[in-house]
């Protein structure tokens, strides 16, 4: 088929997928937020709910596509009148709460770069990727403001403009914050959306190595292609879906398809500030008549701990796709969904990286219970030879071995596709080192079976899992390591049912310091207080961590201790085998 252009070629499936949308009026480029909003605000769907917010309390407020382009104009009008320029950063800390689509989509009007954060991290994730990512603005809550931002301001000089989503006392304000309610208000309605080169940046959104600092993968507006055609094709959503994504918007889920997907799709995007509560999420599911379900496999297990009765109280019959993203989704859970929610869950395997699912099982077709799926239109999937690192081998010359039929080795993709990422901010060699031979090697580890279909085998490096968030170990150690009785400190994923893996560290003290229960609770606090949700939860004291030869502390061995394997019998910390 070389040189053919078939309707399954990569550049022919973006092609038409990039025909559904409008771009900008007088081809003046395409803009994520156009797409999203105005379009449909501009038409037929102006006075459909956009968003279907419930509060804590479970109170509804909707939000028309006329009304989400009215603020997202004041939102990008305001930023204007700030002085913020295009191109320059605006991070949201906020939970799911109307202001922070305003924000994420008003801001993408202003063609400035949007870095949404998990309202959970503590002040010291937030204030590294605020840092590494120059944010200029912030939008978040009084709350978060006090228990968050106050602590670190004073590292962030660049931060100009704080917009608080309520009243603050005014005795943490500083100058540069305002109250985002008044600033709409005085804002104009009017604006139109300035040319938008598809490859500009858009999206922000940080992932974490095994290594250093976090890493900002940058996606530009022309990832609103994938994101619209992915949902299409792996989750069915269609303009008369009731859609909710469970994601948080902190984590790319949460961006990709708890906001973009949904709205460019034309459909209603459900929202609940609430956290997990299985009889909330039942209720919600039922009384709101849920169509499509995008959420993660802890949450399914969460759900399947409380039993099958809690379940069998609702009337799930709205229910027509159930899919989830993040983790393994065992086989069983699965066969669960299938039986007591009354639809099978359809695993999808994507990153922060590529910005949008390439592997599922796609709605409408049958799961194979346990595999990740097949890569979608477009996708072109691989698996690699790897080396003794575990990562694919590439030779001098800088070639890979792409393996055949059934086998297991480096998960890539044929780079190219809309939503891949451009670049880690400013780290281009390691953006660089994520490609070899026009390969995208995502540091995954999957095989295929002989249908065609891939297997999540476990992660080539230490990264940690938990409940579907990805967790720099480097990021854990770092903040330790600032207790003056931390010496060293070594962080793995120790399995968990329910999360998948929990985060814990294992940590040797300086001389002077006791191993005693009161400093194992002052660290987990410690922990808690600088890192939030990521924070570890168990930590275990051990006066001789494993090193390398170089001096690093070998986590792999410490995840073997862990799990009472021969030490060095890394083989079996796969996942899923
Ligand atoms: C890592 C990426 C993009 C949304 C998810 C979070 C793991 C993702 C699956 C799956 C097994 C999965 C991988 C991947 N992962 N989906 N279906 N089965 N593992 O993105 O935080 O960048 O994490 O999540 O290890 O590399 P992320």
């Amino acid at each position: 088929m070389v040189g053919m252009s078939t309707a399954t070629e990569p550049a022919s499936v973006w092609a038409h997928a990039r025909r559904t949308l409008s771009g900008l009026p007088d081809g003046a480029g395409l803009n994520i937020a156009y797409e999203a909003v105005d379009r449909h605000a501009a038409g037929p769907r102006a006075r459909v709910t956009a968003l279907r917010w419930l509060d804590r309390r479970m109170s509804v407020s909707e939000i028309s596509y006329a009304e989400l382009a009215d603020r997202t104009a004041r939102f990008a009008n305001a930023l204007d009148a700030l002085g913020v320029r295009p191109g320059e950063r605006v991070f949201t800390l906020l939970g799911r709460t109307p202001e922070l689509y305003v924000a994420v989509l008003g801001s993408l009007k202003a063609r400035c770069v949007v870095s949404p954060l998990f309202a959970a991290f503590g002040p010291e994730p937030v204030a590294q990727r605020m840092h590494l990512g120059d944010a200029v603005v912030l939008v978040t809550s009084p709350a978060l403001y006090r228990r968050t931002i106050a602590p670190i301001r004073g590292r962030l000089p660049a931060l100009r403009h704080v917009l608080l989503t309520g009243p603050a006392r005014p005795d943490v304000l500083e100058p540069g914050t305002h109250d985002m309610a008044a600033l709409l208000a005085q804002a104009s309605p009017d604006h139109v959306i300035g040319p938008t080169d598809p490859q500009q940046p858009a999206l922000l959104h940080f992932t974490s190595g095994t290594t250093g600092t976090p890493k900002g993968a940058l996606h530009v507006h022309e990832a609103v292609v994938a994101h619209a055609a992915t949902a299409r094709e792996a989750l069915d959503l269609r303009a008369d879906d009731r859609f909710w994504c469970t994601a948080d918007p902190g984590w790319v889920t949460g961006t990709s398809y708890g906001i973009v997907a949904p709205l460019v799709i034309g459909a209603t995007l459900l929202s609940d500030e609430g956290e997990f509560d299985a009889r909330r999420w039942y209720t919600l599911l039922e009384r709101e008549r849920v169509t499509v379900w995008y959420t993660a496999p802890t949450a399914i297990r969460m759900l399947m701990r409380r039993g099958a009765e809690e379940a069998a109280r609702h009337d799930l019959k709205a229910l027509r796709v159930i899919a989830s993203v993040g983790e393994p989704l065992n086989a069983e859970a699965v066969r669960w969904g299938a039986a007591v929610l009354g639809r099978p869950v359809h695993d999808t395997w994507w990153q922060t990286e590529t910005g949008a699912i390439m592997i599922a099982n796609p709605a409408g077709s049958d799961v194979c219970p346990g595999a990740m799926g097949r890569p979608l239109s477009g996708i072109e999937a691989a698996l690699l030879q790897q080396g003794s690192d575990g990562r694919a081998l590439v030779d001098p010359d800088g070639h890979v071995r792409v393996l055949d039929g059934q086998a297991q080795g480096e998960l890539a993709l044929r780079a190219g596709w809309p939503s891949m990422f451009r670049t880690y901010l400013d780290a281009p060699e390691r953006y660089a080192r994520a490609f070899a031979d026009g390969w995208y090697l995502s540091g995954d580890i999957a095989r295929r079976d002989a249908d065609g279909r891939y297997w999540f085998v476990g992660r080539a490096d230490d990264v940690i899992k938990s409940a579907g968030h990805l967790v720099g170990p480097f990021e854990v150690e770092s903040a330790l390591m600032t207790h003056p009785a931390v010496a060293e400190a070594g962080v793995i994923g120790k399995p968990d049912a329910v999360a998948g893996e929990l985060v814990k560290a294992f940590v040797t003290l300086r001389a002077g310091f006791e191993p005693t229960e009161e400093l194992r609770t002052e660290l987990l606090g410690f922990g808690r207080q600088a890192l939030g949700a990521v924070a570890p939860k168990e930590i275990a004291f051990d006066d001789a961590l494993p090193h390398t030869r170089s001096g690093k502390v070998m986590r792999r061995l410490l995840k073997a201790r862990e799990l009472g394997l021969p030490e060095g019998d890394l083989s079996t910390l796969e996942v899923n085998t």
